[in-house]
């Protein structure tokens, strides 16, 4: 009689120790199964009641359930503590210390080109134009065939070209994109199409594999060279300032009829020739025609109603120009020291 009550209590102080030692919550739990869990040790002695004579039974059920309520308390207790310990290592853990620097965002930028290319769309948008984008790889038809560029013309190896297939290519020009557009057959026609191009050069200061143009076309009925004269002397005077001069001198372009290279006055020495533009005054900027009738024609547009104007700016070549930058391969570098000044 008296040893089931020296057990219960022998057993309340065993689980009490064990709890004040535990260190974590999951030890808590290992407590609570070792002694009130279905095999625990206070719920054996519950277990062992039928040996026990039954009007002592009360006596020790009662034991055993103060014994329960005690451990039970004492767990309570022991996981208030815990937990508040574990919260107070998991604040020290994340403190925040406002008083460090912040992490700068660098905000990105435009690139040169980029700027180039938004000052040209700005200028001819304002004239009406629009811009179109077209492939860059490109069918051998619409780079060199629909241009007037037969397959065995001269031409065409002065362009030395990256072959895909036979008949496909990376584009050597913005031009194709002329062809798309006529062929589309919706006249008028006054747009720009500014775009990657590709050739095989060596890289230097002036040249690189990979570079960029924007084309121009204007096609409507009674477009005369004087339009095209027009429309890139507002052009370069827009770009250049005010007081820039064109000059149109004689070229030619398979895809052109007549053909010229265009020149602005140098912006820097207003032509009297300095540095900048190597002593001439003039600094070459585009080339330019009246396209070609039989290109109109392979088009699908009637030269005897329609006529028009076509012209190629290398965007480097405004952006080196624009910016006073001598060397094309500092526009490729992405050195963030370099891009960061325009
Ligand atoms: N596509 C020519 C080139 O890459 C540039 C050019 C010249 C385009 C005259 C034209 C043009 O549209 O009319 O050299």
């Amino acid at each position: 009689m008296s040893d089931i009550e020296q057990k219960v209590r022998e057993i309340e102080e065993q689980a009490a120790r064990e709890i004040t030692s535990a260190e974590h919550l999951e030890k808590l739990n290992d407590i609570r199964v070792a002694f009130l869990g279905k095999k625990g040790t206070l719920t054996a002695v519950l277990k062992s009641m039928k040996d026990v004579a039954p009007e002592d039974r009360p006596k020790v059920g009662k034991w055993v359930n103060d014994a329960r309520e005690s451990i039970e308390n004492k767990m309570e207790e022991t996981k208030a503590r815990l937990d508040a310990e574990k919260m107070k290592v998991q604040l020290k853990a994340e403190t925040i210390d406002v008083t460090l620097p912040s992490k700068m965002q660098e905000i990105g930028h435009r690139h040169p080109n980029t700027i180039a290319l938004e000052e040209v769309e700005r200028i001819f948008v304002g004239m009406g134009y629009e811009v179109i984008e077209g492939p860059e790889v490109e069918y051998d038809e619409y780079n060199f065939t629909k241009l007037n560029i037969p397959p065995n013309h001269p031409a065409k190896d002065e362009q030395d070209t990256f072959y895909i297939t036979k008949d496909i290519l990376l584009r050597t020009q913005t031009s194709p994109v002329q062809a798309r557009v006529m062929e589309q057959g919706k006249l008028p026609i006054r747009m720009i199409s500014p775009g990657r191009v590709f050739r095989s050069d060596e890289v230097d200061a002036t040249h690189s594999p990979s570079f960029h143009q924007i084309e121009g076309l204007v096609i409507d009925k009674g477009i005369t060279f004087a339009d095209l004269k027009g429309t890139l002397d507002v052009f370069a005077k827009e770009l250049f300032g005010p007081d820039t001069k064109t000059k149109f001198r004689p070229h030619h372009f398979p895809f052109t009829e007549p053909s010229a290279e265009v020149d602005v006055s140098c912006f820097k020495c207003g032509g009297k020739g300095c540095r900048f533009c190597k002593g001439e005054g003039w600094i070459e900027i585009l080339g330019c025609g009246m396209v070609h009738p039989h290109v109109l024609e392979m088009c699908g547009i009637d030269p005897s109603v329609y006529t028009g104007f076509a012209f190629g700016v290398g965007l480097e070549r405004i952006a080196l120009l624009k910016y006073e930058i001598d060397d094309m391969r500092l526009l490729y570098d992405n050195d963030i020291r370099f891009l960061k000044q325009f």
